[in-house]
């Protein structure tokens, strides 16, 4: 059984097949999915999706890149729709300065409020660090109403990991882990503990090897965890199982009734 700790199943691009890739999902042994907001609208919609199936949780927040979409009553709404019991972590929140499409220091300005917010939420949070690895760690060594998360999609060297994980952060691995080209990832898979490491997709977004260019389902965590069970010298089974455990600690999931 795997955990897929990171889709964005809410997203039209799942808006034909839904309920099969679902399906597809549960067929490839994955237990639970996390579906994470962009925005506030797409946060109602990915709850909205985990109070349908009981095999589905959600995220709630706001991404760097819809920073300027946030407005005065962005985090009330946010707070609101966190209540749901659904709700399992703040996110995704964090820095882009690749696609830099919110300005810079709104980024810094919005990535600094949601980190108190979950904070004071008592929620996990779910980082995306795009190119701004010093600015990441920098902001989450200040964050006053600390709670715990995890940096998704993980593009950092082994010295950033070792940062995050003495901050007691986990690290997410994507499917990004089975191209040719991604060593500094699995170097610092082979090198960081098993019992800090997720498994994720990001889904419908970067599709490992096999499936390169074709959308991405949540049924594709198993090659990722395949590529890390072989880049660690563990079985695909223990990989299974301890990353389900992880993600289920961080998230404070309940493991599914068999
Ligand atoms: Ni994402």
């Amino acid at each position: 059984m795997l955990i897929d700790s990171h889709t964005h199943l809410e997203l039209s691009e799942f808006d034909s097949d839904r309920e099969d890739v679902i399906k597809r999902a549960k067929e490839s042994g994955v237990e639970h999915i996390v579906t994470v907001g962009i925005n506030l609208k797409d946060s109602r919609n990915a709850v909205a999706l985990a109070e349908r199936y009981d095999n589905i949780y959600a995220s709630v927040g706001v991404h760097p890149h819809d920073a300027k979409s946030i407005d005065e009553t962005t985090y009330d709404s946010l707070k609101k729709l966190s209540e749901s019991d659904r709700v399992v972590a703040y996110g995704e929140i964090g820095l882009d300065f690749f696609r830099n499409l919110s300005p810079g220091d709104l980024q810094v300005k919005r990535f600094g409020e949601q980190l108190e917010l979950a904070g004071e939420l008592g929620l996990p949070v779910i980082i995306h660090d795009r190119e701004a690895h010093r600015e990441i760690v920098e902001m989450l060594k200040g964050w006053k109403s600390y709670s715990v998360g995890v940096i998704h999609c993980f593009s950092g060297d082994y010295d950033m990991a070792v940062k995050c994980l003495d901050m007691g952060f986990y690290i997410s691995i994507p499917g990004t882990i089975t191209y040719r080209k991604s060593e500094t990832l699995r170097d610092v898979v082979r090198k960081i503990p098993i019992d800090r490491l997720l498994v994720e997709t990001d889904c419908p977004y970067l599709s490992p090897e096999p499936k390169r260019g074709k959308r991405n389902e949540p049924a594709n965590v198993v090659y990722t965890a395949r590529k890390v069970a072989q880049v660690k010298g563990l079985s695909f089974e223990d990989v299974a199982m301890i990353t389900s455990e992880n993600t289920r600690n961080l998230f404070k999931m309940k493991a599914a009734v068999l």
